[in-house]
Formats: C-alpha cells, sequence, structure tokens
C-alpha cells in the first residue's frame, strides 16, 4: 500500500511483532525524480535527531488519508482490527455518509412522488464558512482528541462528520498570541517543541497542511466569512493546486476587498506597477513562508508585510522574499514612507546585509530551506536578478539538512548556467564540497563584476567581486539549532 500522489509516495509494510499494525517502509520514492531516498532525509528533521523514524498508519496517517478509517483498537487485547471506507480522500470525506442519499435516489428514479423529500447528503458550499472550512479542517489542522475522545476514536475512527460541530471531540490548537489568556501562555511555556515543530516565533504557520489553522487565524475569517471555498474548488479546479479558475489571482481577495485601492487604484495601495509582480495580493499577504514536501508553500494566514517579527525573530517578510538582494532597513525605510509604519530600531547587520542572504547564510534550518527555495522563485529573481546567487546557493549545496539541500539544488538549476549541473544532495560531504566549489568556480569565471560593484547588501566589493571573508564570517555564525517541522 502507498499514501502520497504528487511530490513523494511512503510505502507501507506488515510489523512482523504486531499483527495488522502497517508500519512505514525506511525509504520513499520521490515521484519527480524517480528514485527511492531514506525516509529521513525527506523531511526537515534535526541532524543529530538520530533515533528510527518509523510511523504507524493505523493510529496517525489512516486519519487524513483515508476515508472512514477506523484503527479498531481492542482495549483489552491490544489487537486492531483496522478498518477504512476507502483508500485515499473520497466522497464521504467531505460529503458525510451517503447511504440514504443513494437509496433516495435510486428511488426517486422510479417514483417521481418522492421529489422534495429532503436528501440527508451534505454539500460544503452550503455550511457557512466555519463549517464548510472545518470540512477540510478535519484533515488540513492541528488538532488532539479530547482526552476523553481519545480512546473513543482509537476504537471508532474520526468522530465527525461534515456539517457537524468539529471541536465536539477534538482540540484545535492555535499559537498564543501576546493577548491570549494565561493558560494559553502557560501551554507554550510547557511545549516549546511543539509550537517550534509547527509554526515560526511571530506564531504564523510554518509547517505544510496546516491551512484550516492558519485561515481561521486570519482577519478575514475571524470578522470576515473566508473558507477554503472561496478560493478552492474540489470538482471544477486545476487538479494540483485545486484553485477556483479566477480571472487573475488577485480576484481571489477582490470578491471581497472591493474598493478603488484594491482595483482600479491599485498602485496607490500597492506601490508597484499594476501589472508588477509587486502588486499580485497573494505576493505580499500570503507568502511563501510555511515549508513541507521539498518546497515554499503560500501562508494561510493572511497578514500584512511588516518587519516586526523579521527584526525580533528572524521571520521571513513578504517584501525580502522578493526583493532577496535588499536590507532590513531599506523595506523598513519604505514600508515607513509608503504606510507610514513606525521605525523600530535594527541591528548593524539588517541595516547593511540583505535580509534574505543573512536568512540563508545565517538562519535556522526553516529559514535556509525558506530563503534556498526563493533563490529559484520567478518573481524574485526578476525583481532582484538573479546573476549574484550561485554563490551563496553554493554554501547550502553543503549544509547539514538534506532538505536544505535538494531545494537549494532545485533552486540553482532554474539559474541558466547551471541547468544541467551535476550533483547529489545525499553524496558524501567530500563530493558535495568539491560540487559547492565547482559552482563557485563557474560563477566567477562568467560573473560581470560591473553589474555587482559597490553592492555590499549582497557582500560584493568596490570591483563587484564577492567577499568571501564575509560570507565566511557569516556562515560561521549560523543558528545551528535541531530544527524539525511536523510536515
Ligand atoms: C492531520 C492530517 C494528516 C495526518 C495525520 C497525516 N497527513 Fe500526510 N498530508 C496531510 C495533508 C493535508 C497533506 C497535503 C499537504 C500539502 O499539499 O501541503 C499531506 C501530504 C502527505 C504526503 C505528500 C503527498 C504528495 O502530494 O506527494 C505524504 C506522502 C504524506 N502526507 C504521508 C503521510 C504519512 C506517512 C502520515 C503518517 C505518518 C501522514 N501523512 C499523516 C495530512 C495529514
Ligand atoms: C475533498 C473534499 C471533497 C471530496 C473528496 C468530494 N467532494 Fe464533492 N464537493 C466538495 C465541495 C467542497 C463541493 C462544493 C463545490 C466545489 O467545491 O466544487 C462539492 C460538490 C459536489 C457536488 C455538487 C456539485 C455542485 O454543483 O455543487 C456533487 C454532486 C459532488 N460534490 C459529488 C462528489 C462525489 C460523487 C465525490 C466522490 C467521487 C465527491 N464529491 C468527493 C468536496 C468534496
Ligand atoms: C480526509 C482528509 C482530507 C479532507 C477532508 C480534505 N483534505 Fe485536502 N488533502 C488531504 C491530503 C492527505 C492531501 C495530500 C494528498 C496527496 O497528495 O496524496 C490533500 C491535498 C489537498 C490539496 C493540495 C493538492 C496538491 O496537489 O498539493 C488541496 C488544495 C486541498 N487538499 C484542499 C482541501 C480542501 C479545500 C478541502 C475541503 C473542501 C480538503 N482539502 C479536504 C486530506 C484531506
Ligand atoms: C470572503 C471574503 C474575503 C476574502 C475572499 C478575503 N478577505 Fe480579507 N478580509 C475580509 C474581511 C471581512 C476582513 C475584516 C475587515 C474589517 O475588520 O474591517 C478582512 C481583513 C483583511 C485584512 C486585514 C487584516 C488585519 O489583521 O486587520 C487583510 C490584510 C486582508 N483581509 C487581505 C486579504 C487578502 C490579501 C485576500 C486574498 C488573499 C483576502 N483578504 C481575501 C474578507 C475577505
Ligand atoms: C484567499 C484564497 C485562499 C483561501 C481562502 C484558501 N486557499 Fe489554499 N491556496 C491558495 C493559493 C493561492 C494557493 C497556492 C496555489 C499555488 O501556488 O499553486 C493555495 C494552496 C493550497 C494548498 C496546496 C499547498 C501546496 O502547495 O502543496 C492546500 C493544501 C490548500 N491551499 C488548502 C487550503 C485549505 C484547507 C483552505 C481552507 C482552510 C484554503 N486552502 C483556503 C488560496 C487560498
Ligand atoms: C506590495 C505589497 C502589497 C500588495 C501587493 C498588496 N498589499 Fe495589502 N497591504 C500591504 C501593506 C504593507 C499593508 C499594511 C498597511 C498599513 O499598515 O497601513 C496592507 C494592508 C491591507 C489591508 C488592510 C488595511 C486596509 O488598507 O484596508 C487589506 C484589506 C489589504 N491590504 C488588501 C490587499 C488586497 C486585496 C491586495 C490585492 C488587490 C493587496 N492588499 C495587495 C501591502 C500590500
Ligand atoms: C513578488 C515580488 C515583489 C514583492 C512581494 C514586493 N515587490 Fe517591490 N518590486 C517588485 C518588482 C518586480 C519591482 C520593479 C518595479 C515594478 O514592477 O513596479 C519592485 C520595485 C520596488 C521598489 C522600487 C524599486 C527600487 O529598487 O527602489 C520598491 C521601493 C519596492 N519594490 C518596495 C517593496 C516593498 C516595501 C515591498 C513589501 C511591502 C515589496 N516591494 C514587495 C517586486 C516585488
Amino acid at each position: 500500500m502507498t499514501t502520497g500522489s504528487h511530490h513523494y509516495q511512503t510505502y507501507w509494510v506488515n510489523s512482523p511483532r504486531y499483527p495488522g499494525l502497517l508500519q512505514t517502509l525506511p525509504l520513499v520514492y520521490l515521484i519527480e525524480d524517480k528514485r527511492w531516498i531514506p525516509r529521513e532525509t525527506a523531511f526537515m528533521r534535526g541532524p543529530d535527531d538520530v533515533g528510527r523514524f518509523v510511523t504507524q498508519w493505523n493510529h496517525h496517517c489512516i486519519r487524513c488519508h483515508s476515508t472512514g478509517g477506523n484503527p479498531g483498537l481492542d482495549e483489552k487485547s491490544g489487537k486492531l482490527e483496522t478498518r477504512v471506507g476507502e483508500l485515499g480522500i473520497s466522497c464521504e470525506a467531505c460529503h458525510g455518509p451517503a447511504q440514504q442519499h443513494v437509496e433516495l435516489q435510486r428511488a426517486l428514479l422510479k417514483n417521481p412522488g418522492l421529489v422534495g423529500r429532503h436528501d440527508p447528503i451534505t454539500n460544503p458550499k452550503k455550511l457557512d464558512h466555519r463549517k464548510s472550512s472545518e470540512t477540510c479542517g478535519q484533515c488540513h489542522g492541528v488538532f488532539i482528541f479530547r482526552d476523553e475522545f481519545a480512546m473513543q476514536s482509537a476504537r471508532e475512527g474520526p468522530l465527525f462528520k461534515p456539517g457537524e460541530d468539529l471541536h465536539r471531540a477534538r482540540y484545535y490548537i492555535q499559537h498564543p498570541t501576546e493577548t491570549s489568556p494565561p493558560d494559553r501562555q502557560e501551554d507554550l511555556r510547557r511545549n516549546p517543541k511543539f509550537f517550534e515543530e509547527r509554526w515560526w516565533e511571530d506564531g504564523t504557520i510554518l509547517a505544510g497542511g496546516r491551512e484550516f489553522t492558519a485561515l481561521s487565524a486570519s482577519a478575514c475569517y475571524t470578522r470576515g466569512e473566508v473558507s477554503c471555498l472561496s478560493c478552492h474548488s474540489m470538482h471544477n479546479s486545476d487538479p494540483n493546486d485545486q484553485l477556483k479558475r479566477f480571472a487573475s489571482d488577485n480576484a481571489q481577495c477582490t470578491q471581497c476587498h472591493t474598493g478603488a485601492k484594491f482595483n482600479s487604484e491599485l498602485s496607490r495601495h500597492t506601490f508597484h506597477r499594476g501589472e508588477s509582480s509587486g502588486s499580485n495580493c497573494l505576493n505580499c499577504h500570503m507568502p511563501h513562508t510555511t515549508y513541507a514536501l521539498f518546497k515554499g508553500i503560500r501562508s494561510h494566514q493572511i497578514t500584512s508585510p511588516g518587519i516586526t517579527a523579521s527584526a525580533r525573530h528572524g521571520v521571513p517578510n513578504a517584501c525580502n522574499l522578493c526583493h532577496l538582494d535588499k536590507t532590513l532597513d531599506w523595506t523598513q525605510r519604505h514600508l515607513k514612507e509608503r504606510y507610514a509604519r513606525v521605525e523600530i530600531p535594527l541591528s548593524e547587520e539588517q541595516k547593511t546585509i540583505s535580509a534574505a542572504l543573512l536568512w540563508s547564510i545565517k538562519g535556522h534550518a526553516a529559514k535556509r530551506a525558506i530563503a534556498a527555495w526563493h533563490f529559484g522563485w520567478q518573481p524574485a529573481q526578476e525583481a532582484s536578478g538573479k546573476d549574484w546567487i550561485a554563490p551563496f546557493a553554493a554554501s547550502l549545496l553543503e549544509d547539514p539538512y538534506g532538505v536544505v539541500r535538494y531545494v537549494t539544488a532545485r533552486s540553482l538549476r532554474t539559474l541558466p548556467d547551471y541547468a544541467k549541473f551535476d550533483y547529489d544532495f545525499l553524496g558524501k560531504p567530500d563530493t558535495l564540497k568539491r560540487q559547492a566549489q565547482a559552482v563557485i568556480t563557474l560563477w566567477s569565471a562568467n560573473q560581470s563584476t560591473n553589474a555587482t560593484k559597490g553592492a555590499s547588501a549582497i557582500l560584493m566589493d568596490a570591483q563587484g567581486r564577492l567577499q568571501h571573508d564575509v560570507l565566511a564570517r557569516l556562515l560561521s555564525g549560523r543558528d545551528n539549532r535541531s530544527v524539525t517541522i511536523k510536515e
């Protein structure tokens, strides 16, 4: 049996010791690369975290990767009689039990007199914005079963049907904010790891697959009526991102934000040309600050760009994820000028060195992965130029985290000279070093120093050459804390 369809697939084997228990094979298959890799190298997981990485289908994955999945635990014997309605995400996951619906519709064919009879099928589109989003949130959110329901769910399965109250049996967790009550603050103090593995330090979502958690912390949801179905459709969309077919990206937002400054007078709000990638609502309000599946994913916590979380906690912000060559100070000055934001003090580095470079060189592994992904993001390359990126990608080719190396290599291959660059992210350290060196050599040979003259924010000297000593100094200050993301 397998789990996963787009990026990689997990395979399952029967546990020899516990009949009925399915455990993960220690290998996963990368679909695009047509290649098997060790399972632990597929995830953002601290390199010092050397314990075995085996997970159990019956108790865990079954909840979101099957329909009507029931672990079937017998508490007395500890035996599992696991059953699923269907493997994979099927009709009843979103529409609820359909037997009566099918019977009614069959009966209707024979007896038109039944027309008008109540059909018990659920259509998420007809639920209010909370209930329809909760249909998706049963799988796309951070939750634990409430204590009194934990054993029941192990015996009986999901304890939720679309349209019902999702919060009855489950506790959905949000990152405490500065204004949260004291018991929530205590949650954070007592379980820092739980929060670190899923959120950035400022409480925006870090781990992919938690869109419901993120969206339901947004003003468009709490004060407005945005739902997953405002932007996604399950049956009339591109199967890759399941987005509705909008006339433009901005229409996802302007269906509600109808003011002139978001429409006919857009530049008044964005200060970019109308057709610029810097006038696309998503790029400023849903930046790719979520990580999973070897990529940056759009944050579903709809927030406004600012530099405070970047200055205080190093959380990447939308402006500097597109303007890769600019400092935090540059962003701060423009936010002040354009949006009358209040200035806050910045460190010398934040004033003089590109923010994205600082994340990619000195940041912890999640920041490095997000920065590395943006090195290959076309709008960022267009706004920031791409001739200078290669040597910084090179140092990430030797990163201690496999996923950072993988993401970096994919970004590097989007640069003109490196499309066919020979590199294997699972190579031995000395091979990685040699290949990283080859990138720098090639870059130095092809570089036009005219273009980078005096660009000190991206570590170029007055002649336009890379300041290797500064790069080395910054690298030695890298934040090497162990980072695990619960993707
Ligand atoms: C709480 C719900 C939940 C649980 C539990 C869960 N997953 Fe997932 N999983 C998701 C969601 C949601 C996505 C899609 C994320 C995205 O596209 O960003 C996903 C994506 C995946 C993918 C990638 C699919 C692709 O497109 O290639 C794989 C593989 C996967 N999960 C395996 C597992 C395994 C193995 C387990 C158990 C150890 C597990 N998942 C447990 C919700 C869950
Ligand atoms: C992941 C959730 C999900 C799954 C799985 C799913 N649906 Fe839906 N379905 C929806 C949502 C949401 C809508 C509302 C319209 C939309 O989003 O396209 C919907 C709408 C419908 C509609 C009404 C169409 C309309 O115009 O409103 C029918 C009929 C339907 N689904 C049948 C099915 C069948 C049959 C299956 C299984 C083969 C299925 N659905 C699987 C979420 C789902
Ligand atoms: C039963 C659990 C479940 C439900 C309910 C569910 N999803 Fe998912 N969703 C998943 C999993 C698991 C994946 C990853 C699947 C894979 O690639 O194998 C996924 C993938 C996706 C994707 C990404 C597709 C891709 O190719 O990366 C989108 C978008 C999505 N879901 C939106 C929704 C929306 C909107 C709803 C509610 C209408 C919903 N889902 C309901 C479990 C669920
Ligand atoms: C279904 C309607 C709806 C959609 C779609 C929607 N919003 Fe909102 N949004 C709202 C409402 C309502 C508010 C609250 C306004 C208020 O309190 O005055 C809001 C608030 C906001 C805020 C203010 C946040 C804050 O903390 O004060 C921003 C920024 C925002 N939306 C941006 C967006 C962007 C960008 C998109 C598209 C990605 C979007 N919205 C999509 C309805 C929506
Ligand atoms: C305001 C619009 C909007 C809303 C509301 C919204 N999404 Fe999305 N979603 C997007 C956009 C835009 C993308 C990125 C698509 C892309 O890059 O191709 C996306 C991508 C996704 C993905 C794919 C992530 C990946 O790349 O693997 C998933 C899963 C997802 N959304 C689930 C949800 C769920 C669940 C909800 C409700 C809780 C939701 N979305 C609400 C706009 C929205
Ligand atoms: C270049 C980045 C950028 C783009 C693109 C952008 N915004 Fe904003 N937006 C901001 C900033 C910065 C703020 C915060 C302004 C403040 O602090 O006064 C903001 C605030 C908002 C707010 C809340 C305050 C208000 O003015 O009502 C809404 C709603 C909003 N944006 C919607 C949108 C929509 C809709 C789009 C696309 C049509 C969009 N934004 C495009 C940067 C952007
Ligand atoms: C997705 C990419 C993208 C995002 C996000 C973005 N910009 Fe831009 N920006 C551009 C592009 C492209 C240009 C070139 C001119 C144009 O297209 O309007 C530009 C030009 C500029 C300029 C003028 C050119 C210069 O070098 O002096 C400033 C200032 C600027 N952006 C500030 C910001 C600020 C502040 C933010 C965040 C609120 C931001 N940008 C977000 C893409 C982006």
